[in-house]
């Protein structure tokens, strides 16, 4: 299967962090403006808005149920997403998606996700996974394309977000950002 072809690349700077924080079930409170000036939407058109509002279609839906089964037991992540603008075009980013919890109760009350656009390289690896990963959840389901992901990690010997550190290794510049950034959205 083909991926989307419609809409244009946009290349994200990768001095650029891409910030956005959402309420526990992904509605969202923030965005910084990077994110706003890449999205294409207004600051009042993301806020309280779900936060699939820049969910590509060419993502599959295993890589989200992992995502937010990961959160949900309280770890942080990394994942590659291809998310869309406002005007269709779309952008490469690898995320890290970390659990913000309340200062005083402990309690978690909200996810924050830190975006830098991905390399080259990343984008060539991960759009092939995800193409066939979205061509077997089309035809046979989430089920399938889980188990197909699974297999794939296993031969690798790697969790998902493992690899993705693996691919990303070098872009420390990535690590330093979100080293800086981690503080500052409580
Ligand atoms: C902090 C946070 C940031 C998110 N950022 C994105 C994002 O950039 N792109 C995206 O497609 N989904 C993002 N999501 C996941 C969405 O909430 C949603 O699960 C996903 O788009 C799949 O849509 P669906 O749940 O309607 O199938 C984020 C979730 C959280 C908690």
């Amino acid at each position: 299967m083909q991926a989307n072809t419609k809409g244009k690349e946009i290349k994200v700077d990768k001095y650029h962090m891409i910030v956005s924080r959402t309420d526990t079930k992904g509605i969202i409170e923030y965005a910084n403006s990077n994110f706003i000036e890449i999205s294409g939407y207004g600051i009042s058109e993301l806020v309280g808005k779900p936060h699939n509002i820049v969910r590509h279609p060419d993502m599959p839906a295993i890589i989200f149920k992992l995502m937010w089964q990961r959160i949900q037991s309280g770890q942080d992540i990394f994942a590659v997403v291809k998310n869309l603008a406002k005007n269709g075009d779309y952008y490469w980013v690898t995320t890290k998606f970390e659990i913000k919890k309340h200062p005083f109760t402990n309690q978690v009350n909200g996810y924050v996700a830190y975006r830098q656009g991905a390399l080259e390289h990343v984008i060539d690896t991960m759009s092939k996974l995800y193409t066939d990963l979205l061509a077997i959840e089309k035809t046979n389901g989430m089920d399938a394309s889980e188990k197909y992901l699974l297999e794939f990690l296993a031969s690798k010997n790697m969790t998902y977000d493992q690899y993705i550190e693996h691919l990303t290794g070098s872009s420390s510049i990535f690590k330093s950002l979100l080293s800086k950034m981690a503080n500052l959205f409580h």
